[in-house]
């Protein structure tokens, strides 16, 4: 039987560091409400001239050197994004341009901040398909283009960044089950209801959020897809070394893992020092506790992620 490994991790944060002061200064907005309401800190922001397909390179190369895997021995690429370059060519297709490598099959997919656990779920049948033997899977996201900087209510608690990882073929899990949800119905409470039409902005450019109700919705389905997950792997929580949900507000974070039954010191956070990085929240999480040393080889860890869609879902790997 063929099964799918996570062999390299990596995260790229751009230089910018965005302080709660920084907005302080100059919105109605103070570090104490942030810091209280979300548990944000700080994030990175993206320099005008870098794009979602530039920190996604830097965060495949990282992958590629942890893995030992070269470039051109990747055979998929599977990109999360909901800030790509372009409306067209995918910035998957740019990724693979600036690897310097052809052939491979590569696409973006749409999820938004589930999005890198539906592309680990995708690449991951890939290759338990048998047809692909080495896949980069990346979160990349530049949602500081997205936001109303004067909307005190969103423009807070999001940051720029690229997570990676390659996932290859072996003998053993690996990814032990994923399983993946959407309900359409919640569109309206978490989005970006605009495209680009006859030259021009049809709609509104900027993030919209009913955020008490992202909230609820948000604790309900990560405790959900956690418990299904765990049963289609045939294991328990118990089992579970780390829990990476999707790294939105760390008060959701804590009360995902109190639902479920974790001690907090088996939660991944990171969102108090990258803000929500949409896409990119879960490998990046994963990639800066892979190389500090806390998450190891033979780990279990249950990688979570919920977003605009509405859309959840789970993968439990063994590292
Ligand atoms: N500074 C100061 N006050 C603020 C700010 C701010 N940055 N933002 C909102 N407020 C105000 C509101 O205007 C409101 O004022 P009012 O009572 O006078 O109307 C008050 O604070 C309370 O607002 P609530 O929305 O009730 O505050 P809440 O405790 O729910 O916190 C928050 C808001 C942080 C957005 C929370 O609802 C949340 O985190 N929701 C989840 C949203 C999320 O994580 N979205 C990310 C994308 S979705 C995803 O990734 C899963």
């Amino acid at each position: 039987m063929i099964f799918s490994r996570i062999v390299g991790t990596g995260g790229y944060l751009p230089p910018r560091v965005v302080t709660n002061d920084e907005f302080a200064a100059r919105l109605d907005t103070s570090d104490a409400w942030i810091r209280e309401r979300t548990g944000i800190v700080e994030r990175h922001i993206a320099d005008a001239s870098q794009t979602s397909s530039d920190l996604a390179l830097e965060a495949s190369r990282a992958a590629l050197s942890a893995a030992g895997v070269r470039a051109e021995d990747i055979d998929l690429i599977v990109l999360a994004t909901s800030t790509p370059d372009y409306v067209f060519p995918s910035t998957a297709c740019l990724l693979q341009a600036k690897l310097g490598i052809k052939n491979c099959p590569a696409f973006d997919l749409q999820a938004v901040c589930s999005g890198f656990v539906y592309a680990l779920a995708t690449a991951d049948n890939f290759i338990r398909a048998g047809t692909h033997r080495r896949a980069l899977v990346v979160g990349a996201e530049v949602f500081s283009r997205i936001l109303d900087w004067n909307d005190r209510g969103t423009c807070v608690l999001f940051g720029d960044g690229a997570g990676a990882v390659v996932l290859a073929a072996g003998d053993r899990p690996g990814v032990h089950a994923s399983v993946l949800r959407a309900d359409g119905s919640h569109a309206g409470i978490l989005s970006v209801p605009g495209n680009v039409c006859g030259g021009s902005i049809v709609g509104s450019p900027y993030l919209q959020m009913q955020g008490s109700q992202v909230f609820k919705f948000a604790v309900k389905v990560l405790d959900e897809v956690a418990r299904e997950t765990v049963a289609a792997a045939g294991m328990q929580l118990g089992d579970i070394d780390w829990l990476i949900p999707h790294q939105a507000n760390v008060r959701i974070l804590e009360a995902t893992a109190r639902k479920l039954g974790l001690p907090l010191e088996r939660l991944v956070v990171t969102v108090d020092h990258h803000g929500n990085t949409s896409a990119a929240s879960v490998p990046l999480a994963l990639d800066e506790f892979v190389r500090a040393g806390k998450i190891r080889p033979g780990h279990r860890v249950l990688l979570q992620g919920v977003g605009g869609g509405f859309t959840w879902g789970a993968t439990l790997v063994t590292m």
